[in-house]
């Protein structure tokens, strides 16, 4: 039993789509989250200043004693998980791993066995997702499909029936008309609120994986393997940190937690960045 904190991260209020099901699964832990509202995004962003970002997050975090850092943002989890792993004396779990594994599982009873992963222009880029299935099942095959609209669409409130968003979704998505896939991975913060834009066009029969909902899976298995879940009795809390904005956060990341969020404090640029950490690993 440990009542330290679950430490959570995001390149901004994305994560709390992440928050959501750790909460529902997990509502006996306390969560310290920070967003990086004033950087955000970092989907068109390169590995090196995504890890440098990340890493900056991570270690601003630290200050709570978390039991473990989550790294809620795609983007980061696709490009930086190497050096969180390899710089931090806490454990860190992404949303790439649990995502690709329950993909492979899908699509492992599925025929074709396709797996289309739908992110950011740098997740996709980073080839994360494809090493991961491939690592676990070198057969399958991976239509990588980069969204980058869908953010901002997602932030500015449009839901999942809007006109632009259903030609946005169907503009991105046209390559699995000719390779069409049994399974499809949401492997962005943003877009589980857009889940029934993204069923209407793969249909019934393509399974979609949630990277946050399979991140949670993981979070508590991994908690309690470790035997360190919080005692249950009462409901974890939360506490929210942001670089830029808190008001903005509080309105659009309500609809990310579905929650209201009450707890969120500004951070100053100060307070977290200590400048480039990561020379190596350019690209
Ligand atoms: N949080 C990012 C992700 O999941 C999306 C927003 C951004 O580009 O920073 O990839």
């Amino acid at each position: 039993v440990n009542a330290n904190p679950i430490a959570v991260f995001d390149s901004g209020l994305g994560g709390l789509s992440v928050v959501r099901r750790l909460r529902e699964l997990l509502p006996g832990e306390s969560i310290v989250y920070f967003g990086d509202t004033a950087r955000v995004p970092y989907g068109s962003k390169t590995r090196r200043t995504v890890a440098n970002f990340s890493l900056e997050l991570s270690r601003f975090l630290l200050q709570f004693n978390p039991k473990l850092i989550v790294a809620a943002c795609n983007t980061s989890s696709a490009l930086a998980m190497d050096v969180l792993k390899r710089e931090l004396s806490v454990p860190v779990i992404g949303v790439v791993t649990p995502a690709a594994a329950a993909a492979v599982r899908a699509a492992s009873e599925a025929a074709p066995g396709r797996i289309a992963i739908l992110g950011t222009e740098a997740t996709i880029a980073s080839d994360a997702y494809p090493a991961a299935i491939h690592a676990l099942a070198p057969q399958l095959e991976v239509v990588p499909v980069a969204c980058p609209l869908l953010v901002p669409l997602v932030e500015e409130g449009r839901a999942a029936d809007d006109l632009i968003v259903r030609l946005a979704v169907e503009d991105y998505l046209a390559p699995l008309r000719k390779r069409p896939a049994s399974v499809a991975v949401l492997a962005c913060t943003h877009y589980p609120l857009l889940r029934e834009s993204f069923a209407r066009f793969l249909g019934p029969d393509v399974d979609i994986v949630d990277s946050g909902r399979e991140t949670s899976v993981e979070v508590a298995r991994f908690l309690e393997a470790e035997r360190i879940l919080s005692p249950a009795a009462q409901a974890g809390s939360m506490r929210c940190f942001v670089s830029d904005n808190p008001a903005r956060f509080r309105r659009v990341g309500s609809r990310f937690l579905c929650e209201e969020i009450s707890d969120v404090a500004l951070v100053s640029a100060e307070e977290y960045i200590t400048g480039p950490l990561v020379e190596r690993d350019a690209s």
